[in-house]
């Protein structure tokens, strides 16, 4: 390998570290992309130009690389610039799914040529279905995000089907790489190991899409990795082990804070611990008008903010901040509560704040700010509904029972702002609506924020 071509992948693996880095701090995000995004441009370029083509006519495939090149950076520009920032993560999860089905491309395409050798055989094999689960996962992924596929498809059994096609796959694997079947058994393989994503994600029920999410993503992040531990490419490699090992470690993230063990995703027993009816609920819901939740908020100490995913369909974190920043003028100390999986990607309340500018302070997570709820005069719930719901904490029956929630019942006074009495991602009916500490502000959050900022100027 020449010297420019390692010094290129030497530049391309230093600004994957230091982009990433940046990417944790609101202020350097949108750099770190940059700088991640340059290195990874270097290190296309210096692969097509420098890798050694011992001196074989070289322009007809350039022809073909620049071509899909063009072709794949209109499509995901156009695509990046067009989608509305609640379509974001089903974006996410498809560009997700595209680097799991190159991984499993590659996989397929150097198969038949490294016949004969068997630890480039068992690479191969491992990226490719690793990428293949992951391809057909987010695909299924993305249909639950989007709501075309509402709700979670559960085969008799599923549980066990899904883990004997594991179990399957992985024996086929080890008999292919170790025997070095001819290349049809590659597509087979392929085939089971798309078959098997479908499955792994299929059963998943609402509330628990987020862990499985961040579990692709680590899919297809050691997918890459494999790839470039075949193709001995560094820059490959760093790149694939740090989105395989950030994914892992949000899964983890995720699963504390779902209180999932791994086990039960990665064996398919997902949302099925519900047992018995729901509970019913009693008592009945009681309207606040935008004048009353300005005097309550107006004479209050203490007011946190619970944002979830309605904010951001309403797109209204510009009005929420201006809301802070009104309260906070007439001496109301005004924080915001952060769920873990609030909104439908990891950390989308932080980057719906951040567009607006609310002070990274301001966020609290779920652990710090549980305990400050009894003291807390008003609470005011924007567009969530799962994170609150306190059906997780005492209805066993009840599909999101075990996962920690903001505990905004201890509050004095609960507002809760949401346009009907519709349910959240998980489809059930929420108690804290029907708590006598609880009025409903119904509406558009940003159109009753915006009357609510109003009001408050005006008093
Ligand atoms: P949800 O439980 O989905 O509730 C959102 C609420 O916002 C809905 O009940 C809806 O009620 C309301 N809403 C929608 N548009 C609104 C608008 N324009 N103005 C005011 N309210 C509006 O949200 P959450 O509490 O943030 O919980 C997130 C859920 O998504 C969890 O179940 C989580 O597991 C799941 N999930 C999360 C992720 C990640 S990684 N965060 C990924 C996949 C799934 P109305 O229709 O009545 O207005």
């Amino acid at each position: 390998m020449n010297t420019l071509l390692i010094l290129s992948y030497l530049i391309g693996s230093v600004t994957f570290v230091v982009g990433l880095k940046m990417l944790s701090h609101p202020d350097t995000a949108r750099k770190g992309n940059l700088v991640a995004a340059f290195g990874m441009l270097v290190s296309i370029l210096a692969t097509i130009f420098l890798y050694g083509h011992h001196g074989e006519d070289y322009s007809t495939k350039l022809i073909w690389i620049f071509g899909g090149i063009a072709v794949g950076t209109i499509a995901g520009w156009i695509t990046a610039k067009r989608v509305e920032m609640t379509k974001m993560p089903e974006l996410v999860c498809l560009f997700n799914g595209m680097g799991g089905a190159c991984a499993a491309l590659i996989g397929l395409m150097e198969y038949g040529a490294n016949l004969g050798n068997t630890m480039s055989l068992a690479t191969i094999v491992a990226g490719m279905i690793i990428g293949s689960i992951s391809f057909s996962g987010s695909i299924v992924a993305f249909l639950k995000l989007n709501g075309t596929m509402n709700k979670p498809i559960r085969l008799p059994y599923y549980n066990i089907i899904n883990s004997i096609v594991m179990l399957g796959l992985a024996a086929m694997s080890v008999w292919v790489v170790m025997t070095g079947q001819p290349e049809s058994m590659a597509y087979a393989l392929f085939g089971v190991a798309v078959i098997y994503g479908l499955l792994f994600v299929f059963p998943i029920g609402g509330a628990d899409m987020p862990v499985v999410i961040s579990l692709l993503n680590s899919f297809t992040g050691l997918a890459a990795a494999f790839g470039g531990f075949l193709y001995d490419n560094q820059v490959m490699l760093t790149g694939g082990i740090l989105v395989g090992s950030a994914g892992t470690i949000l899964t983890l993230a995720m699963c504390k804070a779902m209180n999932r063990p791994l086990s039960n995703v990665i064996f398919g027993a997902f949302g099925g611990g519900a047992s018995g009816p729901a509970q019913d609920i009693e008592g009945s819901i009681k309207d606040i008008s935008i004048y009353d939740t300005a005097v309550l908020c107006n004479y209050a100490n203490k007011v946190t903010i619970v944002p979830g995913y309605g904010l951001a369909v309403a797109q209204a974190q510009h009005i929420i901040h201006e809301l802070e920043k009104t309260l906070e003028a007439n001496g109301v100390e005004v924080k915001y509560a952060i769920h873990p999986v609030a909104g439908r990607m990891p950390g989308h309340m932080n980057v719906l704040l951040a567009e607006s500018n609310v002070a990274y302070e301001k966020l609290v997570e779920m652990d710090d700010i549980n305990p400050e709820f009894p003291n807390t005069d008003v609470v005011i719930v924007v567009g969530a509904n799962d994170v609150v719901n306190p059906a997780a904490k005492n209805d066993p029956a009840s599909p999101i029972f075990g996962m920690p929630i903001l505990d905004v019942e201890q509050a004095k006074h609960i507002i809760v702002n949401k346009r009907s009495m519709n349910a959240g991602y998980a489809g059930i009916d929420n108690h804290l609506f029907y708590n006598p500490k609880t009025s409903m502000l119904f509406g558009d959050a940003k159109d009753v924020l915006t009357k609510l900022v109003a009001e408050l100027k005006a008093m």
